[in-house]
């Protein structure tokens, strides 16, 4: 299994900024190693942009583009919404389902999130499926079924004959997301462990080749030691990701 080091850019960069950060990233990611993917979940504006510099620089065996959210419908009146179709017209091979703002600020809610993410498997993206506790969750010892309610409802529509590498999870606690309070690592590998089982319930065996990644306050400085954990199979990474530097060196951590 490949790790997937993936950045969440969120709503920054316009699309100079943008194809600046891809352009100084090339180089960079250079001597990623084989058994490492780098992912870019970029906003929807700036992601021809993106594509264009990839693929003039010829980085594209490199360095994935990702959508940060998708509509589960090819097309049709949904205002402000993206299929997945036009990400992957835009240069998308990712998307990320149910980040903890879709489904703390947006209201989203597991079954949607599901529905989103079977559609987007079912279009040819490969998913990387959000889920995570709230503090408030986390001290009431709710860990372990908030997970199993957002991986039950965000898997529900997902056969259970999914190619393991195109369906990854992204465990990220919220209180840990742009706090600068990291998880512990007792507490990345508990978690990890409880998301590793609750897939094996739905894909069996299959699930050990399924991609867990931890995400909240990842930075240059822990991302070598978080990477190196069982049951981590990647990072997904904010605010550290919005310079080239700062990511490259999580990548390559
Ligand atoms: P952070 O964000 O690295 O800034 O904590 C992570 C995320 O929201 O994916």
């Amino acid at each position: 299994m490949k790790k997937l080091v993936a950045a969440n850019w969120k709503m920054y960069k316009n699309r100079t900024e943008a194809a600046q950060c891809v352009l100084d990233l090339i180089p960079l990611l250079k001597h990623i190693p084989a058994d490492r993917e780098v992912a870019l979940f970029a906003p929807f504006t700036v992601l021809g942009s993106c594509s264009d510099v990839i693929n003039s620089k010829g980085a594209d065996n490199r360095l994935f583009l990702g959508g940060q959210d998708v509509y589960p419908a090819s097309e049709g009146a949904f205002t402000g919404e993206i299929s997945p179709e036009m990400l992957a017209d835009c240069g998308c091979r990712f998307v990320l389902t149910g980040h903890s703002e879709r489904r703390h600020v947006l209201g989203e809610s597991s079954e949607f999130v599901g529905r989103k993410t079977a559609f987007a498997l079912e279009k040819g993206l490969d998913v990387v499926l959000c889920i995570g506790e709230t503090l408030e969750q986390r001290e009431a010892g709710q860990l372990e079924s908030v997970l199993a309610e957002q991986i039950g409802g965000g898997t529900a529509d997902v056969p259970a004959g999914i190619e393991a590498a195109r369906l990854s999870f992204a465990y990220e606690p919220v209180w840990a997301i742009g706090t600068g309070k990291v998880a512990g690592e007792s507490e990345i590998l508990e978690a990890h462990l409880l998301v590793r089982r609750l897939i094996e319930k739905k894909f069996g065996a299959k699930a050990s080749e399924m991609r867990i990644l931890y995400g909240g306050s990842v930075k240059p400085d822990n991302a070598g030691k978080i990477i190196g954990l069982d049951n981590v199979d990647g990072l997904l990474v904010g605010g550290a990701s919005l310079q080239a530097e700062s990511f490259s060196k999580i990548a390559l951590a």
